[in-house]
């Protein structure tokens, strides 16, 4: 069993511009928090505005026509981002401990998930560097007519705290392998392992200003970035609030490119047919992984009135089996949520659920542990107007309703603001298509299978398809690509 790495040192700290570690010109700091003990991890540079701008300038440097990345051949960025997939691999028990650290999810978890996924988006968008290729038109006359696909410039990069390494690569690889310049801001409660991957880009042999990484907060450096005339592009990954100040900014500034990738309340339904062992256990990792803290979380479980109570019972048994406890213990499942504000918010809509007429079947308060914990919670007898049903909790809180038949679940899975994600089981392929074709999600995955499997979250048997033009965007899958 691989272990975490003991008392690890926390090197980098500061601004990371021109490939080099700078102060911020504010002289400012803020601290950093370990979510399992609410203490404080260290203090990290502050940037904002000034050091933005000095950031944009080495990014703008860095993109100018005949610089060594513009320069660059294609397949020598698949290279550089190639061997940076290998230097996070080399460091990978390090990065999962500080992971782990700063933000509070199980180690195991931020090795085999957050690492590998890291590792894997790399490689993936390094094979792609030589391989993006424009297309010849026949046009009437004698024209000869192509497109030429070119990178768009500096793009800002603004990422949340529930997978920041996982998001930080998912930001940088398409920019990288497309030969845009970077100017990234990890969120303000997980710095350290975004900031240790400047580090790794500089002995990659990323050219300086290539990637620029600056550690603060939203309202300062966030900001600054979405409205920078110097930035021809924003990548936003967080709350839909802030997403509808990134897209305001980006229109009153230069009309700057965005894509924004926001939250869901995704509807999960589960048929009378589907294999319920496999059911619950899956509906159980769509909402309790990553504490709850996932956009993809499939909080709204729709299940079929014949096995509606045994799926509730069962669930329940489940919920009170999860193991709650420190980030570091091997056994632990559920470690804590990433901060005081998150774990009153959670509280606060689970106090909605209870005064709104919900079954509260477990869970439901604050854990008695050091560190910003929440019980696993299941609710029952949800209705569809209720707050925990509308919104999203970003927290361990299972909302389980109950439907009869398939047009009636259609309806209302539809019914909501969100449209990122949904699943579906069944043993039946035609329902399992119908139904998905007619949800409005970005992403649908239809689960047919019949046998138990021990996938995590989600079954490897899913037959996993996109659609771009979703009503509501908020396209997952597609946004990583821009
Ligand atoms: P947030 O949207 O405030 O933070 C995400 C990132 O945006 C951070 O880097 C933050 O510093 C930055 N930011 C904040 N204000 C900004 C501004 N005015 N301009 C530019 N950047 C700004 O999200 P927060 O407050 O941490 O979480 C609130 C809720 O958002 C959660 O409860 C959850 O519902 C949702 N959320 C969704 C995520 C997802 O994966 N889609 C990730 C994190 C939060
Ligand atoms: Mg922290």
């Amino acid at each position: 069993m691989p272990s975490p790495v003991p008392n690890p040192e926390i090197k980098y700290t500061k601004i990371f511009i021109g490939n080099e570690w700078q102060d911020s010109a504010s002289g400012k700091v803020f601290p950093t928090y370990n979510p399992a003990t609410g203490e404080k991890i260290c203090d990290v540079q502050e940037a904002d505005e000034a050091d933005v701008d000095k950031a944009v300038q080495a990014a703008r440097a860095a993109f100018v026509l005949g610089s060594p990345w513009r320069r660059m051949d294609a397949s020598e960025r698949g290279r550089l981002l190639g061997r940076l997939a290998d230097l996070v691999e080399r460091d990978s028990a390090y990065l999962a401990t500080l992971e782990s650290l700063d933000s509070g999810k199980p180690f195991l978890s931020a090795l085999f998930v957050d690492l590998q996924a890291t590792i894997r988006t790399l490689r993936y968008y390094a094979g792609w560097a030589d391989k993006i290729h424009g297309l010849t038109i026949p046009t009437d006359g004698d024209y000869f007519t192509f497109t030429r696909n070119e990178p768009i410039g500096v793009c800002g990069q603004i990422i949340p705290w529930n997978f920041p390494l996982m998001m930080t690569a998912w930001k940088l690889a398409p920019a990288l392998s497309c030969g845009n310049t970077v100017v990234l801001k990890p969120a303000e409660q997980t710095p350290l392992t975004c900031l240790y991957m400047g580090t790794l880009i500089k002995e990659a042999g990323f050219p300086p200003g290539v990637v620029n990484i600056l550690p603060g907060y939203g309202p300062t450096a966030g900001a600054a970035i979405a409205s920078h005339m110097g930035i021809d592009k924003v990548a936003f990954t967080g709350s839909t609030e802030v997403g509808k100040l990134i897209q305001e900014a980006a229109g009153k500034s230069n009309l700057k490119r965005i894509t924004l990738e926001l939250g869901g309340k995704s509807p999960n339904i589960i048929f009378a047919d589907a294999d319920l062992d496999l059911a619950v256990e899956q509906a159980h990792q769509g909402v309790f992984f990553n504490s709850g803290q996932c956009c993809t979380a499939g909080s709204r479980v729709f299940v079929q009135e014949p096995i509606y109570e045994e799926f509730v019972r069962r669930s329940v048994e489940r919920a009170k089996r999860r193991v709650v406890g420190s980030p570091f213990d091997p056994t632990t499942e559920q470690g804590p949520q990433i901060s005081e504000k998150q774990r009153s918010h959670i509280l606060d809509l689970i106090h909605s659920g209870i005064s709104e007429g919900a079954q509260l079947e477990c869970g439901g308060k604050a854990c008695g542990l050091m560190g910003f914990y929440v019980e696993p919670t299941v609710f029952s007898n949800v209705a569809d107007d209720m707050r925990i049903a509308k919104e999203e909790i970003f927290g361990p809180v299972q909302q389980i309703m109950k439907f009869k038949t398939i047009e009636e679940v259609i309806e209302r899975a539809n019914s909501s603001d969100y449209g990122l994600v949904a699943a579906v089981f069944t043993t039946d392929l035609n329902k399992a298509m119908t139904v998905s074709t007619a949800i409005q999600a970005g992403t649908v995955c239809p689960s047919v299978c019949t046998k138990t499997t021990e996938a995590i979250f989600f079954p490897s048997q899913k037959i996993c398809f996109k659609r771009v033009n979703s009503k509501k965007c908020n396209c997952l899958f597609v946004c990583v690509f821009c």
